[in-house]
């Protein structure tokens, strides 16, 4: 979701993000034909695995009742602590031993501090430190989550992760795209490093809303394609999270490519938050290796 509100003045990520998730927080029923497609791509080979959810937030994506039914365990990571109690009290499964929540979490080691760009634009040596950080491992949360996982979900989290860098020093700054491709390349190798070995990570993110396209919303779903190549190919699209982009850091990014097999691309859809507003959505799919 990338057109939402940027950072106000002196706001923290953390505050923003609670800020945004309490204000989508009854869109359960917008979200319907969004969720099915990603629970499409989450269906396991066997019931009674682990599945682990990166950004679960508000959970208006995933259908609980159905994730504890498929998977033994879930767990759900998120900044945002209160959106993900919520979540599991909404449907149904506050205190669940087979709902996890791991709260808090910043996925890109990095959110304090570019809430701190938001009060007080950064120097270039403040911007290489952060994307060394960035660049760095994930941090004791994910010792913490007790072992791999056979699924792991990112549910369109990691333009929330990039949005801060945008809102901050913003794309013509010298150091963008070099933070931009550190945030990225952490995320997913935190997916790939959190899969046991023949488990399947399942990547999806927005790339373009009808912020961009006004008339996104009234597209047949087998033109989502060609409109998908047609405004990558004019670079009309959340710069960073193509699928040629994505797909180069998971099969050529030292770290990653190692461990990532086959990808699989599923066809694009529309994320419907309303009449006239939506976004375009795809995921690719993956293997660790065993
Ligand atoms: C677009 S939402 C994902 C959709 C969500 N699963 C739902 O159904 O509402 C993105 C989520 O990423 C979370 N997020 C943003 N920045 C984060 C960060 N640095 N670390 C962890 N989670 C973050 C937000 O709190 C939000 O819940």
């Amino acid at each position: 979701m990338n057109n939402a509100p940027g950072l106000g003045a002196g706001e923290s990520v953390r505050k923003k993000q609670a800020r945004l998730n309490r204000s989508t927080r009854g869109q359960w029923g917008l979200y319907a034909s969004h969720r099915a497609e990603i629970e499409r791509l989450l269906v396991p080979e066997r019931r009674g695995g682990r599945i682990c959810v990166l950004g679960a937030g508000n959970c208006n994506d995933l259908d609980l009742q159905w994730l504890v039914e498929a998977y033994r365990e879930v767990h759900l990571v998120d900044i945002d602590g209160d959106a993900l109690q919520q979540a599991a009290k909404r449907q149904g499964l506050e205190g669940s031993a087979k709902v996890r929540l791991h709260e808090g979490v910043d996925l890109t080691g990095a959110a304090d501090t570019l809430g701190g760009w938001a009060r007080r634009p950064p120097t270039g040596e403040e911007v290489e430190a952060c994307t060394c950080r960035a660049a760095g491992p994930p941090g004791e949360w994910a010792a913490a989550l007790g072992g791999a996982f056979e699924a792991v979900l990112s549910p369109c989290v990691l333009s929330q992760l990039i949005a801060p860098v945008r809102d901050t020093i913003g794309e013509p700054h010298a150091g963008f795209n070099t933070l931009l491709a550190a945030i990225r390349g952490r995320h997913l190798r935190t997916m790939a490093d959190l899969l046991l070995p023949g488990g399947c990570g399942v990547f999806a993110t927005d790339l373009l809303s009808s912020a961009r396209y006004a008339d996104l919303a009234k597209v047949a779903k087998e033109q989502l394609p060609g409109l998908m190549r047609t405004f990558v190919g004019d670079g009309k699209y959340f710069g960073g999270l193509d699928p040629g982009a994505i797909a180069g850091v998971l099969k050529n990014e030292p770290g990653v490519a190692e461990c990532v097999g086959e990808l699989k691309a599923a066809a694009p859809w529309l994320w419907h938050l309303g009449l006239n507003k939506a976004y375009l959505v795809y995921a690719i799919s993956f293997r660790r290796r065993r």
